[in-house]
């Protein structure tokens, strides 16, 4: 039974050496290194040093050489493991037994398991590796996903475009947000760019945003307005936001938005706008309307498709609505980015300027006083 075991573990390496050890009695000589990691149970062990004989070794006795000699010479089979093969081999000889019929050099296994085990070790350390691997990876994959949404992974329809198109915009997008200070998320770009995308070719008009910062939505929005062939018209004062003494105190999210809004906030020069829009954007679509928002929107006559506001203010909200909803396209959208503020959520639901100063009822505003985005669809 044992000796079945040994004739599986080292198949190769006995039949190379043509050895049988059927019905024979195995033995082991040496009780060292190489006998311990030897997967093989002898029926006993033989030693050369005579403080261990009598002694257990792997719950098997140790004998000394002399019992080999009370032992029928053709049922057993000595396994030398030791590193003094040649003399051991040389005693064995003296004491009737031959090479190859009743022993054999135990270092052919001891190197078969050696190799196991190296493998197996290799084996592990790469197992090791990639988990540390994987886990770094998960880890950043997670921190990527995080930090761009899921988008980039299932990125939404954005109109009609194809799964590569909408992708390769979002990596556009994600690289303008690392380049350029941008103080909004890709969802709130990626609802204006989607209304670009829907409106029909056939439509008049042009595309406005009104505050543009640095210019970080501007060059997105004018990818998404290139691709779909409008022209995009951007109002602001390129000196930050207007004087102004509008108490904001908290935003409907929960947050302090107390003095937030000073004069001169969120400045980018209409140069560095320029710049930036022609390193990540297309400023081939672009049009800049300088100036306060009074000043500029009151001469503008153009027919607009759709137009997005973020000009934190309550003023520069009401300015907004009041020159360019009554000039956008029935069927044409607005979307600000500052339904949170409770001030301007006032504005947009005053019906009196509505009616006043903006020449129409209240129109449905989607969202209103319940989240960031909101959206007014013209009817
Ligand atoms: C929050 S920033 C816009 C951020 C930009 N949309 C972005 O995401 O990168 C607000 C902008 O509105 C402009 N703004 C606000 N009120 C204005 C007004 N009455 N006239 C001109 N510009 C105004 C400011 O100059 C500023 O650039």
């Amino acid at each position: 039974m044992q000796n079945s075991r040994v004739h599986q573990k080292y198949n190769c390496v006995l039949e190379r050496n043509r050895i049988d050890l059927t019905n024979k009695k195995l033995v082991l000589f040496g009780t060292g290194q190489m006998s311990k990691i030897l997967k093989i149970i002898p029926a006993y062990y033989v030693d050369n040093n005579e403080p261990k004989w009598g002694k257990s070794f792997k719950k098997r006795m140790i004998n000394s050489p002399q019992a080999l000699k009370a032992e029928a010479k053709d049922k057993i089979f000595i396994i030398i493991a030791s590193q003094f093969y040649q003399e051991i081999a040389l005693q064995l000889s003296e004491m009737g037994f031959a090479v190859g019929e009743h022993f054999f050099d135990g270092k052919q296994l001891f190197e078969k398991e050696l190799e196991k085990r190296y493998l197996y070790k290799f084996r592990c350390s790469i197992r090791r590796f990639y988990r540390k691997f994987l886990l770094k990876y998960k880890q950043k994959y997670q921190r990527y996903r995080l930090k761009s949404g899921p988008w980039l992974i299932f990125p939404p329809k954005m109109g009609g475009l194809s799964y590569f198109k909408r992708v390769s915009l979002l990596r556009k997008f994600k690289l303008i947000t690392k380049k350029v200070p941008c103080p909004h998320t890709q969802d709130e770009i990626i609802t204006f760019v989607d209304a670009i995308l829907r409106i029909p070719p056939e439509e008049e008009g042009c595309i406005v945003e009104a505050g543009s910062y640095k210019g970080g939505s501007t060059s997105k929005f004018s990818l998404a307005a290139k691709i779909a062939g409008w022209e995009l018209y951007i109002f602001d004062s390129f000196a930050g936001l207007p004087d102004n003494s509008e108490p904001h105190e908290k935003s409907i999210l929960g947050h302090s938005i107390k003095g937030w809004f000073r004069k001169g906030k969120y400045c980018g020069s209409l140069e560095e706008v320029k710049n930036n829009i022609a390193k990540h954007g297309e400023i081939g679509v672009c049009h800049f309307i300088k100036g306060w928002f009074e000043e500029t929107m009151s001469l503008f006559n153009k027919r607009i498709a759709a137009a997005y506001l973020d000009v934190d203010l309550a003023s520069s909200t009401k300015t907004c609505l009041k020159y360019l909803y009554p000039i956008l396209v029935p069927g044409g959208v607005i979307i600000s980015q500052d339904g949170d503020f409770p001030l301007v959520i006032e504005v947009y639901n005053d019906d009196q300027f509505w009616e006043e100063e903006v020449g129409c009822k209240k129109p449905y505003i989607e969202g209103l006083g319940e989240r960031k985005l909101i959206k007014i669809v013209k009817r």
